[in-house]
C-alpha cells in the first residue's frame, strides 16, 4: 500500500476527467437556465438538441471516470482530517456525481415526454413519447430543476472547501488538483 506522501502529484487522467466534467456541468446549467427562458422556435430547438447530446457526452464521461475509479480509488485528502470532515468530503463528492447522472436520466425522461427523442452516441434511442406522457415530462422536469439547484449548492460548498485547504489550511489541495503538484 503505497503511503499518502506518494500522492502529491495525480496522474493526468484524474485530473482531465475531474476538469472536462466539472466545466461541462457548470456550462450545462447554465446553458439550460438560458434555454429556459428562450422562445419555442427552431433555434431553441436546435439549442435543446445540443443540451441533450452534451448531456449524452457528460454520461459517457462520468463512465469512464467510474470505471478508472474501480480501478484507482481517489487518494487521501492532503490534510488530516475530523471524523465529520472526511464524511462530509466523500458525500459531496459523491452526491456531485450522483446529482449529474440524477440530472441526465431526468433530462431523457423530460425531453422524451415533451417530445424529443435522444440519439444516445448511435447505438439506440431514446424515443419521443408525444401523446399521453405529460406526466412524464412533468415528472422529468421537476426532479431536473430539483436536482440542477441541489448540484449548485454542492459545486459551490466543494469549490469553498477547496479554496480553504488552498488558502486558508495551505495544503495545495487545489494546485494538486490544478496538475501543479502540492504548491501553496
Ligand atoms: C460540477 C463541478 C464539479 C464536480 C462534479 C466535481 C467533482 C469532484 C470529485 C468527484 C472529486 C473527487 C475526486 C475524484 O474522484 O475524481 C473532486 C475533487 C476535487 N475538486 Fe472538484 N468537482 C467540481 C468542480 C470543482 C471546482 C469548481 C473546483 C475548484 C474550485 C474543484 C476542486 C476540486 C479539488 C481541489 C479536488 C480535490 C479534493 C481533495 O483532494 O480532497 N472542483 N471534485
Ligand atoms: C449534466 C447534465 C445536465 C445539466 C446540468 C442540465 C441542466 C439543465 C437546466 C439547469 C435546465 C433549466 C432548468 C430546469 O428545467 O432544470 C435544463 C433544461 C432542460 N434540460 Fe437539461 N441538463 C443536463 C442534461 C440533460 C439531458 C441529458 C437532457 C435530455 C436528454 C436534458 C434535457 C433538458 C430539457 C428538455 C430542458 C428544457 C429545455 C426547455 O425549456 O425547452 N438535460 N437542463
Amino acid at each position: 500500500m503505497p503511503s499518502r506522501h506518494t500522492f502529491d502529484r495525480l496522474p493526468p487522467a484524474d485530473l482531465l476527467l475531474h476538469w472536462l466534467i466539472a466545466l461541462a456541468t457548470l456550462f450545462m446549467l447554465a446553458y439550460g437556465l438560458i434555454i429556459e427562458t428562450l422562445p419555442d422556435d427552431g433555434l431553441t430547438f436546435e439549442l435543446v438538441h445540443w443540451h441533450r447530446q452534451i448531456g449524452i457526452a457528460i454520461l459517457f464521461l462520468l463512465l469512464v471516470r467510474f470505471l478508472l475509479r474501480c480501478y484507482r480509488p481517489f487518494p487521501p485528502s492532503l490534510s488530516p482530517l475530523s471524523r465529520p470532515e472526511a464524511l462530509a468530503r466523500k458525500l459531496v463528492h459523491r452526491g456531485q456525481l450522483l446529482l449529474i447522472l440524477v440530472m441526465i436520466l431526468s433530462g431523457l425522461a423530460y425531453a422524451s415526454g415533451v417530445g424529443y427523442s435522444t440519439d444516445i452516441a448511435g447505438l439506440f434511442t431514446v424515443p419521443a413519447y408525444v401523446d399521453g406522457k405529460r406526466h412524464l415530462a412533468n415528472w422529468g422536469s421537476a426532479v431536473h430543476e430539483l436536482a440542477s439547484n441541489m448540484l449548485l449548492v454542492l459545486i459551490l460548498l466543494h469549490s469553498l472547501a477547496a479554496i480553504k485547504h488552498q488558502w486558508i489550511r495551505k495544503d495545495g489541495t487545489l494546485s494538486r488538483m490544478m496538475g501543479l503538484g502540492r504548491r501553496r
